[in-house]
């Protein structure tokens, strides 16, 4: 969603601005814009243009634009359809100030008919020109650029990161950030600012995350700190420890392949730092980050919130908790549950799940939570991000960057946490025995090489997409965990296929569904709880017999599926509640190859997002 960058240096800002943006387009975007200080004359110079950046690339190919200090954006349209003329940057009716922007705001309408009212003229549909003009309007009664812009930042309602540049200011490039993210980058002789961390790393690894309310100065030799209200803020810089290649394609041809074959290794991260041995075998788990104290062990209720792709890592967490530990969970989206006055007790535990830690819906469940006096702790992968910083205590998924919008690691890796806290709950609560514990330990230790078997043998999935992409109902069906993951797989198949999927409880299918059920249908099973094998192949033959094509994703080695189904994927023998981690990832192959035989970019599926910062 929206993607920020910025330049003050000496190198011609445009390059640096474009390329910064291609960093960002995992976020999703409709159009892209970019606007430069002129060199040579007192004026911005603004491109922009609507679909790829490529297009915007097409129309500035033909001219230099001399200048080397510049903001760029790639927009996701909320207010006003994709447009050349809503692209960002947005500039004031004389255009000698620029913006781009991040975020919602929510009393645009009262700001734009006041601005109206002075007689302002506008040109686009967007909240962000309220922004622009309203500068523009401290700015004649200010004098000064920079109390200009914290004069309208204490008008507006809604969230914002902010890039500002002005042609009277020539040498500096003013940044803000309330809810949206914005980090700074710092480099010798140039700074950058950037809604991740990608755009900048390739000239730095200083950068700082701003805070809630902050804004930054940056000047091409240094970069000023300040509160809301104007006071500087002095702090240190944080370090960026991982790579650009870890950003970049390494050779696949998606990153959403890539990142699927990278889960065995951000298994090991995730799980290697949390688990205590003893000689060769895992006796423990151990988290460094998060106290296990008296509140885990005495709380009545677990309650998960998350949305999309996190929330059905949370639906999994709920058997793993409910089966380890016995202690009740409820699970919520959190565009559900923030609306819903919900019912917290002071000890519940508060888990948010969310990849990039931005997500709107999931911060303000969040918040809820912890005005509700309930401990709060975040599963995420962002270091620095905004779930993470306002949680009482965070977990985090050592997946890497994830860059494709359909994510795969970031969910495994949630997957693995929860299972260790249910793990380590279920021993600390004396539900789990010794020997049970120190088994589950041992199963889940071979997940990381279970994984790269399943990844290393893809073919078999590679051909069934090339038999199953054109049907044009696919249902996911499974039981307990597995009803878990056929949510999962199916959100997988629908945002990178555009396949009409859905997911049922294997035992629902009677209760309506299977009155879809023809010979255009194809039903996938996820098979890994022996014990429901033979209710689960009852429901595959109900589907068989109205003419559905049948597959089996399962852990059976003994042929328990071999009669129901048209195609059986075996996946390696591991001991069956676990088995959540390993189940998805040929449904993520899946979703991955029929993306491929449709034509589709299955990096970025159309009218998503990856990272959902408003509401
Ligand atoms: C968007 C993304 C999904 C993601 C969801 C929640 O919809 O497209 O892939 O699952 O947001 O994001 P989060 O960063 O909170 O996990």
């Amino acid at each position: 969603m929206c993607g920020i960058v910025g330049y003050v240096g000496s190198k011609q800002a445009t390059p640096v601005l474009i390329n910064g943006l291609k960093k960002l387009e995992y976020r999703g975007y409709d159009s892209a814009g970019v606007a430069v200080l002129s060199e040579s004359s007192d004026e911005i110079l603004v491109r922009k243009s609507k679909g790829a950046i490529k297009f915007l690339e097409e129309k500035i190919a033909d001219e230099v634009i001399k200048g080397s200090v510049g903001i760029g954006h790639t927009r996701w349209a909320t207010h006003g359809e994709p447009s050349d003329l809503n692209s960002h940057p947005h500039t004031n009716v004389s255009g000698t100030i620029a913006v781009v922007h991040n975020g919602i705001i929510e009393n645009y309408a009262k700001l734009k008919a006041w601005l109206q009212d002075q007689g302002v003229v506008f040109k686009s549909q967007t909240d962000t020109e309220v922004i622009a003009h309203l500068i523009n309007y401290f700015y004649e009664k200010t004098g000064e650029i920079f109390k200009a812009v914290l004069e309208t930042l204490h008008r507006l309602e809604g969230s914002y990161a902010l890039g500002v540049v002005c042609t009277k200011y020539p040498d500096r490039l003013i940044a803000a950030r309330k809810e949206s993210p914005l980090i700074v980058g710092l480099g010798k002789g140039e700074n950058f600012i950037a809604s991740d961390v990608p755009p900048v790393l390739e000239y730095t690894r200083d950068v700082y995350y701003l805070n809630q309310n902050e804004l930054a100065v940056l000047y091409n030799d240094h970069v000023d700190l300040f509160d809301s209200e104007g006071n500087k803020i002095v702090r240190e810089p944080s370090h960026v420890d991982w790579d650009l290649s870890s950003a970049e394609k390494g050779g696949y041809a998606h990153f959403m392949l890539k990142e699927i074959h990278e889960q065995s290794k951000a298994f090991t991260d995730t799980l290697r730092p949390r688990l205590v041995f003893d000689g060769e075998t895992p006796s423990d788990i151990q988290f460094d980050e998060i106290e296990f104290g008296e509140d885990w062990k005495t709380a009545g209720r677990i309650v998960i919130t998350a949305c999309g792709t996190a929330y059905h890592a949370g639906v999994v967490g709920k058997y793993a908790f409910e089966k380890f530990a016995r202690i009740p969970v409820a699970v919520d989206v959190a565009s559900e549950f923030r609306y819903r006055n919900p019912i917290l007790n002071q000890n519940d535990i508060f888990i948010v799940i969310s990849q990039s830690g931005e997500t709107a819906d999931t911060l303000a469940a969040l918040r809820l939570a912890k005005q509700a006096g309930a401990k709060v702790i975040a599963i995420t992968n962002c270091v620095g991000s905004t779930v993470s910083r306002e949680a009482d205590e965070v977990i985090y998924t050592w997946a890497g960057p994830e860059i494709a919008v359909a994510s795969t690691k970031a969910y495994t890796t949630q997957l693995m946490c929860l299972y260790l806290l249910a793990l380590k709950l279920g021993k600390e609560r004396h539900t789990l025995s010794e020997s049970e514990y120190k088994k589950l330990l041992s199963e889940i230790a071979l997940i990381p090489e279970k994984t790269k078997e399943i990844t290393e043998n893809q073919s078999e999935i590679q051909k069934f997409a090339s038999r199953q992409f054109n049907k044009s109902k696919i249902f996911y069906i499974g039981r307990q965990f597995d009803s878990a993951s056929s949510l999962e797989s199916a959100l997988k198949l629908k945002e990178v296929s555009y396949m009409h999927c859905e997911a049922f409880a294997a035992g629902e299918l009677k209760h309506g569904p299977i009155a879809l059920v023809d010979s255009d249908t194809l039903v996938v099973a996820i098979a890994t709880e022996p014990a429901l094998y033979e209710k689960l192949a009852s429901n595959i033959v109900e589907v068989k017999s109205r003419g559905a094509v049948t597959m089996a994703i399962t852990i059976d080695k003994t042929g328990a599926f071999n009669n129901c189904c048209d195609e059986v994927i075996s996946i390696p023998d591991i001991e069956p509640s676990l088995a959540s981690m390993l189940s998805i990832i040929p449904a993520q192959l899946f979703a991955y190859y029929c993306s491929i035989l449709r034509g589709n970019d299955p990096d970025k599926p159309r009218n998503l997002a990856k990272s959902v910062t408003v509401e």
